[in-house]
């Protein structure tokens, strides 16, 4: 069995107000659109030091700011796209 994807979205205040409120949406969407959610552990996490160029969001340990939520889903279906073609 393959490890999960590990999503981490910054909770904090800064990044919350920078639009990390509507990507949480956007991302439990996706999930369960496209019958994600066991291959993923999503979480929130707390403030990662980059306040300034929130939002702010992790997966796998790499690090997304500044997203919209349009590059947001172009980053979900290129690591979901990429996982179902076997790459
Ligand atoms: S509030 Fe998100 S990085 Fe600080």
């Amino acid at each position: 069995m393959e490890p999960k994807i590990d999503i981490q979205i910054c909770l904090g205040s800064s990044c919350f107000s920078r639009g990390n409120k509507k990507l949480v949406k956007t991302i439990d969407q996706y999930l369960g659109d496209h019958n994600l959610r066991h291959l993923v552990h999503f979480h929130g996490a707390h403030c990662f030091g980059k306040c300034d160029i929130g939002p702010s969001l992790k997966i796998d340990g790499k690090h997304y700011t500044l997203l919209t939520e349009e590059e947001l889903m172009v980053v979900l279906n290129d690591l979901f796209g990429k996982r179902s073609s076997g790459l």
